[in-house]
């Protein structure tokens, strides 16, 4: 079983400047909540409960202000710097004392995943104990992402990051599951032409020995992009038009904890205190008296 999960919210948020020159990209609101409560709510739903969160140097405190700790969602949050983007795989490097002898899970801080079934994959997912695994989704513009090809029986047998030319639909989406050998995979690995590790790299030495295998998030299934401003609010759009049909919040961390049995009504009215008077604890308040 999976217990430890990355997330790697460092960059520098070029690409969404200037509203990410003051503010880190994932605290900013996709809709009713910051960006990085969602990939939270995925390593939470994967029953994962402890998580380190890797931001940039600098940025320590915007962290905390908003979750200074996991308490209120029975969760246990460490924090780590990193001083300059060095590539996705950096985060094992930078994790490696938070990792020890364990199994890892990582989620990109701007990847959103929504969907039937998810949670059941998410566990199963977590169930990992020996190699690597990615989920796949089949997007329209692979070339924006790391793609995959797989063969009739699913087995992935070519990646590529953003090839120029068309192989698979297949994109690799940012939640990615590592044995322990993650760490010493990732000291071996040379930077490429943009001077940073690539996790294609990283996948592919457990690609060689056999070790990579696929999961998928199927069209039901919904992995939005939060990589430029204009699909970053089409995602708030998804969320609110799906919170406001529903009547249920996507990614409320408390909520997830409080049905995982993790935090008790006493943590929900901790939360409400440290949100003050708004429709986010509005909603925990319906959540705490059911
Ligand atoms: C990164 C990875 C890419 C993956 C994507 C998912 O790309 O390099 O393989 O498909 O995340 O979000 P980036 O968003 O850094 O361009």
């Amino acid at each position: 079983m999976i217990k430890k999960g990355i997330i790697l919210a460092g960059g520098m948020g070029t690409r969404m400047s200037p509203l990410t020159k003051a503010v880190n990209k994932q605290l900013l609101p996709v809709y009713d909540k910051p960006l990085i409560y969602y990939p939270l709510s995925i390593l939470m739903l994967a029953k994962i409960r402890d998580i380190l969160i890797i931001v940039n140097k600098g940025q320590l405190n915007q962290f905390k202000k908003l979750i200074p700790n996991g308490k209120n969602f029975g969760v246990k949050i460490s924090y780590a710097e990193q001083s300059k983007p060095k590539g996705l795989p950096d985060a094992f490097i930078i994790g490696e004392k938070f990792i020890g002898n364990n199994n890892v899970a990582l989620i990109l801080g701007d990847n959103f995943f929504y969907g039937q079934n998810l949670t059941g994959k998410l566990k199963d997912c977590a169930k990992l104990s020996k190699g690597a695994k990615v989920l796949l989704h089949s997007v329209s513009k692979p070339e924006l992402y790391g793609v995959a090809k797989i063969n009739s029986k699913n087995k992935i047998v070519k990646i590529k990051e953003k090839p120029k030319k068309f192989f698979s639909n297949y994109a690799i989406t940012g939640l990615y599951f590592f044995d322990n050998k993650v760490v010493e995979f990732s000291k071996q690995l040379k930077p490429s032409s943009r001077n940073e590790i690539e996790i294609i790299d990283l996948l592919n030495k457990y690609k060689k020995s056999n070790n990579l295998h696929a999961d998928f998030i199927g069209r039901g299934g919904a992995w939005l992009d939060t990589g430029s401003i204009d699909d970053f609010y089409k995602t708030a759009s998804f969320v609110a038009a799906i919170e406001n049909r529903q009547g249920l919040k996507i990614a409320c961390v408390e909520e997830i904890a409080y049905l995982n049995n993790w935090i008790s009504r006493k943590q929900i009215q901790n939360a409400i205190k440290f949100y003050g008077k708004c429709d986010y604890s509005k909603y925990l308040k319906k959540i705490a008296s059911k």
